[in-house]
């Protein structure tokens, strides 16, 4: 009985609490600064000052509701924590700690962001959704390369008011010259940054001046605290203005009689009985119901999760979007991107990256690096890859279309990251521009003569023998004997061999990471073309990385990419050393020499392993033309 009682009463707590907290706006907002510039002071500062330690608060209410064992609350608490789950879960990283707060006048969702230089990952995470940014200041240091860095992403970010915490005013005695200096210092470096608003605010996040109370020590200073700063800045969610995008996170259909279209609303608002259309096909239909865990809905908006259900049977995987067909977004498969690096890999031009939008993946590259952006300066400078924290402006090449909008235009359809297919790893973001039109106008040709055809006249299965080995380990030797042998079987090959190729079609590349990627892309793209022409190419490159040879099978059709390894340890080939590289590059003559000063990454999975060591050319030759045989290909 007594339990009852309980339970009525911290459900209605609850209820009324929920209530209150969704009256008021939400401010989302993130800082960034130097590790020692006093982050977690300020952010723990804040929640102290504010006496509202919301997490603290929605933990005994937790408490309470299961020791009373109350049912139906499961949802209210999934109501409340929505807004942070949401942020956890495009998450693209775990690092970055979120913490929800509250004051009678507004919500807050704040981001703390670590500030290593390392870090810019971290905080180009939290600040992807952020409203504004507080970029911290030590007051002794004033403005340094971080914070230019942080305030120049925050910017590309979208993020539009920035609060400049001048923080430690207690260490430089309250001096306002010293304020007003890096004050104007921020003003004057970040005028072409876009900020609608700038704040600058003398503060000691450590005693608390200016943090949530005006401070008797700056007298000087006549603006708001930071709080009342906070809370007061107005943030219009624009984005249930703008058109209407639904990215689809899944096709829902528990039953034949019932489908329907599930994800979260990323902008615009849908009704019932709305056209929309299917962004990739461009088909259309009618918005029949809004279904929602509460029951049906008659309109929904921007973060809002709904599935829709359509009046006609239309196609829609996921990784699509349901939108309005008076402002579609583009389909494009290249675009110009703003790219933000993460990774202590650096960025290669032509290599494979995974590239993810909020639903839609597919294997991207960058064509072009146009410029590396200085942050300091916000020069465009020349560069062939980008390194650990560096900005650039790419061309962008995807293997099939993507819809998306330009960043400006959409925050939540206009990002991308992109992840090492090896490694698994987030490394970098990216802000989508503008789509290239260049390529849309270029369909691929039918021809009436094609591979299956001309291999069928040639009596043969078209292949590509990939191989991979280091410099001097038998490639070139193996394939030359391998050819004349196919050759007298009445077989059409040809070889595409390093050295030959690089004095024609690849003379411009160099032995960089860069140009070795884009001399095997070349050549992988060539061998699928003399694969199509019907012929057995054996290809003989040292081929070093594994995500290149990776693109290169992907390339081809399943069966169609035979990896052979050509396996001789280091100290084999340097011993051999047939063109006298190896003395030259261990007396540090030649720079990048494969397995000297630059990696090689052997293959982990080949259709053949050749051990070289002990084992004449001949026998080895014999090993590949028993497997081409068994395999049914020559
Ligand atoms: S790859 O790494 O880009 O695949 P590729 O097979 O085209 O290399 O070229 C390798 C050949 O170039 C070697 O067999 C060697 O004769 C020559 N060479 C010249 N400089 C280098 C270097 N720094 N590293 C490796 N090979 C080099």
């Amino acid at each position: 009985m007594h339990d009852t009682v309980a339970n009525t009463q911290t459900a209605r707590d609850l209820h009324g609490y929920i209530a209150e907290q969704e009256r008021k706006s939400l401010l989302r907002f993130l800082t960034c600064g130097s590790v020692d510039d006093g982050k977690s002071t300020l952010i723990g500062r804040l929640l102290y000052d504010t006496k509202l330690i919301f997490e603290d608060q929605l933990a005994a209410l937790e408490k309470d509701s299961r020791k009373h064992g109350t049912t139906g609350d499961d949802i209210d608490f999934a109501l409340l924590v929505d807004g942070l789950e949401a942020e956890r879960e495009q998450g693209i990283t775990i690092d970055v700690a979120y913490r929800f707060f509250a004051t009678p006048k507004r919500k807050f969702i704040v981001a703390d962001t670590p500030g290593h230089e390392q870090y810019t990952r971290n905080m180009a995470t939290g600040a992807s959704t952020a409203d504004l940014a507080i970029v911290l200041v030590d007051a002794r240091a004033g403005i340094i390369r971080q914070t230019r860095r942080h305030s120049f992403i925050a910017s590309l970010l979208g993020i539009r008011h920035v609060v400049v915490a001048i923080n430690k005013i207690d260490l430089v005695g309250y001096d306002r010259a010293v304020f007003d200096t890096i004050a104007a210092e921020y003003r004057a470096f970040a005028r072409d940054l876009g900020f609608e608003t700038i704040t600058p605010i003398p503060m000691s996040a450590r005693y608390g001046d200016n943090v949530t109370t005006a401070s008797a020590n700056t007298g000087w200073y006549e603006g708001p605290t930071l709080l009342e700063h906070l809370e007061s800045i107005p943030v219009d969610r624009i984005d249930t203005d703008k058109p209407f995008r639904l990215p689809v996170q899944f096709v829902n259909r528990p039953n034949l009689d019932f489908r329907g279209f599930s994800g979260t609303i990323a902008s615009g608002t849908v009704s019932a009985g709305d056209a929309v259309v299917v962004a990739k096909s461009g088909k259309a239909s009618t918005v029949a119901r809004i279904v929602t865990a509460d029951g049906d809905l008659q309109t929904a908006e921007a973060g809002q999760a709904v599935t829709l259900v359509l009046a006609d049977e239309v196609e829609v995987s996921r990784g699509n979007m349901l939108v309005s067909p008076s402002a579609r977004p583009e389909v494009a498969d290249q675009f110009t991107a703003d790219i933000i690096w993460f990774d202590e890999q650096p960025m290669l031009p032509g290599r494979t990256y995974l590239l993810r939008t909020e639903t839609d993946q597919a294997p991207a590259s960058i064509t072009e690096l146009k410029h590396r952006i200085d942050v300091n300066s916000f020069a465009h400078e020349a560069a062939k890859s980008l390194d650990l924290n560096e900005i650039g402006s790419c061309n962008i090449s995807v293997q099939q279309p993507i819809a998306f909008d330009n960043y400006v235009d959409n925050r939540a359809t206009g990002a991308f990251i992109l992840i090492d297919r090896m490694t698994n790893r987030t490394v970098g973001a990216g802000l989508i521009r503008h789509p290239l039109r260049r390529a849309s106008n270029i369909h691929w040709q039918a021809l009436d003569v094609d591979k299956a055809v001309r291999a069928q006249m040639k009596h043969q299965k078209p292949v590509v023998l990939w191989f991979t080995g280091l410099s001097g380990s038998g490639k070139s030797t193996i394939a030359n004997l391998l050819e004349k042998r196919l050759h007298n079987d009445g077989r059409h090959t040809y070889i595409l061999d390093g050295d030959n190729v690089r004095h024609g079609l690849n003379r411009d590349l160099g032995f960089t990471e860069e140009d070795r990627v884009e001399n095997i892309r070349r050549v992988a793209e060539t061998a699928k073309l003399m694969v199509d022409a019907g012929l057995i190419v054996i290809v003989s490159f040292i081929s070093p990385f594994q995500a290149e040879r990776r693109m290169a099978r992907e390339l081809l059709a399943e069966g169609e990419f035979v990896e052979v390894f050509v396996d001789t340890p280091f100290e084999e080939c340097a011993r051999r050393d047939p063109k006298g590289l190896y003395a030259k590059a261990l007396r540090g003559e030649i720079k990048n020499f494969t397995g000297v000063d630059s990696p090689y990454q052997p293959p982990e999975n080949p259709e053949i392993h050749l051990d070289t060591v002990g084992r004449a050319p001949e026998d080895l030759v014999e090993a590949v033309a028993t497997w081409l045989r068994q395999k049914g290909i020559a």
